[in-house]
Parts: structure tokens; C-alpha cells; sequence
């Protein structure tokens, strides 16, 4: 029988164990949009994790929404994440970054020159960023004109040419949580006409070129994706979820790519949402590939999931920042540490670097 704590691998990528590091914003770059010393020690305190997929990295100056996000837009930051990859791979871990384009989400105050946020549409988002002003409500976007889409495809390729070159194991797509990727997918937001806008092969139609450029940069055996079917964060769900994100699997398929990675129910929140059944277990089956599951899973759940053959791995998020440990507390049924919520965005060491492990 397998067990969360069996070996597994990705495409390209050999995992020890099916216990993964879920993407988590922290807000602690420093100056240039790059991952600090504290990012370093913070990652190798973490590195027994079977993979670390790292914090949604803006993949260009455009794609930030929040501040101080670590990038992976130019060598300044390839150098940064260096210091990252090579602590995380001594201590035999492997790690994946996670390329992200917030669209819609974001503040002038955020983006160069005072720029407005690009989406797929320009409604402008019921939702708050985190600014040096503190929160304040996003920008009204701007829609970007089909003739702007090949050099955000280009964004994408250069950021996992990066990833790369930083000693990165592959990337993870941010194609979750109603960022830019969702933003177009989902009828709720995108209000396009042409190429990009309209039926469902339309809306998935950035998405799946953002693979075909990333997976032809850089291998797709390198290369994870990651969606968010039933996540309402910052847009309503699409008018028929199932059928979405059935095509969008269906035509992942073919790619090979590592893995998918899928959050089951509402990022952070419950995992069924009330009268709003989907159905996980018929993506699977179409996609064929290594299955990742993510949010609020407890240690019972997740050994029983691998077990019972449900998913091939599990992502864990909160659980991973208060427990650097959390693969042996979990192999040996440990208690968990407490997470300091008020600790997750922003300021330092307090509540990122300092959790206790285990004595030995
Ligand atoms: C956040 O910063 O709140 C955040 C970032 C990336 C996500 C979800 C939430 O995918």
C-alpha cells in the first residue's frame, strides 16, 4: 500500500515523499523585489518536504499585486533565489516556483510608473492589496488588447527560463485563485469578445498558451500547473465550473506535465462549499497524471487520500509555515504548533523563521 510518506516522482522530479509545501505570499523580499537571507533559512528550515513549491513569484514588473513579492523577472533575482535553491537542495530537498500574474489585483502605487493593472476585462474587482498605505481597495484595470497577449506568453517564458537558471526544479503555473489566468478562464470576469473572450476554448486559450510557451522553454516534466475550480476569493465561480475546467483538463492532458495541483473547495476556507457540489475524482481520470491535492487538509485525511489511491500527493499551507517539521511530526503523529496569524504578510523574523521543531 502507499503511504503519504513513499517516494514519488514528478516528471522529472524525484520526490522522497508525497508531502508538499503548499505556494505561500510571506510579503518579506527585500529591496528589488528579491528573497532575502531570511527567505533562505526560512526554505531550508522546510526542506524535508517531499517538494516546496515557492511563493507566487511575479513573472514581470506588470504582474505584482502585492508588496514586497519576491520576482523572477530579472537576474538580480535569478542571483536572489540562487542563494534559496542551492540551501534547499543541501539539505536534499527539491523546490518548484510558482510563476504568477495577478492581473486585476493590484495598485497604481504597486505597479511601474503609476501604471494601471492589466486583466481580461476592465471591471474593476471587489477586492483589497496590500500597499506601503497599507490595504486599500485594487485599481480599476484595463483591458489588455489581444495584440499585448504574445508578450505576456514571452513573460511567462522568460520567468521559467529563470526559474532555471536560478537552480529551480521546475515551475508551478499560478493558474488559481482568480489572478490573471482565472481572470480569463472564468464567464464571471472575462467579458471579451474575440480570440481570448467568449466560449470556453476561447477563455482557456491563454492559459494553454502560457503552457505550450513555459513547457516548450523548459521541459513539461518540469513544469506543474495549478487551478482553483470552486475559489470565489476575488470573482464569483463561472457559470459552469464542471464543463470549464473539464476542457481545460482535458487539454492539459496531452502535455505530460509533473503535476496538477488542485485546491478542492474555497482557498483557505471550506473545502464544500454549501450546495455547490464539483467534481474532483472526473478531472483526475481525464488528466491521468500526478494528482495533487490542497486545503485544510488533517493529517487522518491526508494519509487516508494517499491510501485510498485518491490523489498521489498533498499540498499543506498553514501547517508548513508553523511546523518547519512537519513531515516527521506528521510521520510520527506529533502535535502541531500553533500558526501566529497576525505574523503571515510582512515583517520579519517573528512568526517565519522562529517556529520550533521537534526536540531531536
Ligand atoms: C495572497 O497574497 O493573499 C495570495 C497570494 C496568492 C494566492 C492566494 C492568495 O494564490
Amino acid at each position: 500500500m502507499t503511504t503519504l510518506f513513499d517516494p514519488i516522482q514528478l516528471g522529472d522530479i524525484a520526490l522522497a515523499n508525497r508531502i508538499a509545501m503548499a505556494p505561500l505570499t510571506r510579503n518579506r523580499a527585500v529591496e528589488g523585489n528579491k528573497p532575502g537571507p531570511m527567505t533562505v533559512e526560512y526554505y531550508r528550515q522546510r526542506a524535508t518536504a517531499g517538494l516546496i513549491i515557492a511563493e507566487a513569484s511575479p513573472i514581470s514588473p506588470t504582474a505584482q499585486g502585492y508588496l514586497d513579492t519576491p520576482g523572477i523577472w530579472n537576474d538580480e533575482q535569478v542571483a536572489a533565489w540562487q542563494s534559496v535553491t542551492q540551501v534547499v537542495h543541501a539539505e536534499g530537498g527539491k523546490i518548484v516556483l510558482q510563476l504568477w500574474h495577478v492581473g486585476r489585483i493590484s495598485h497604481t502605487s504597486l505597479l511601474p510608473d503609476g501604471e494601471v493593472p492589466v486583466s481580461s476585462t476592465d471591471q474593476v474587482a471587489n477586492a483589497s492589496t496590500f500597499t506601503r498605505d497599507g490595504f486599500v481597495p485594487v485599481s480599476q484595470p484595463r483591458a489588455l488588447r489581444d495584440d499585448e497577449i504574445p508578450g505576456l506568453i514571452e513573460d511567462y517564458r522568460r520567468a521559467a527560463r529563470n526559474a532555471i537558471a536560478a537552480g529551480f526544479d521546475g515551475v508551478e503555473i499560478h493558474a488559481a485563485n482568480t489572478y490573471l489566468i482565472e481572470q480569463f478562464l472564468r464567464d464571471s470576469v472575462n467579458d471579451r469578445s474575440g480570440p481570448y473572450g467568449g466560449s470556453i476554448e476561447n477563455r482557456a486559450r491563454l492559459l494553454l498558451e502560457v503552457v505550450q510557451a513555459v513547457t516548450g522553454e523548459i521541459g513539461a516534466g518540469r513544469t506543474g500547473i495549478r487551478l482553483s475550480p470552486m475559489t470565489t476569493f476575488t470573482a464569483p465561480l463561472d457559470s459552469n465550473p464542471q464543463a470549464l475546467y473539464g476542457y481545460v483538463v482535458e487539454q492539459l492532458a496531452p502535455f505530460g506535465l509533473a503535476y496538477l495541483h488542485v485546491i478542492e473547495g474555497e482557498t483557505g476556507g471550506t473545502r464544500t462549499p454549501d450546495g455547490k457540489p464539483f467534481d474532483y475524482a472526473a478531472l483526475r481520470r481525464t488528466f491521468k497524471g500526478p494528482w495533487m491535492v490542497n486545503n485544510g487538509y488533517s493529517r487522518d485525511l491526508a494519509l487516508q487520500t494517499v491510501a485510498d489511491g485518491q490523489a498521489d500527493l498533498v499540498a499543506f499551507g498553514r501547517p508548513f509555515i508553523s511546523n518547519p517539521d512537519l513531515v516527521r511530526r506528521l510521520r510520527d503523529g506529533a502535535t502541531l504548533n500553533e500558526l501566529r496569524a497576525d505574523k503571515l504578510y510582512g515583517g520579519g523574523a517573528e512568526g517565519y523563521i522562529d517556529y520550533p521543531t521537534l526536540a531531536a
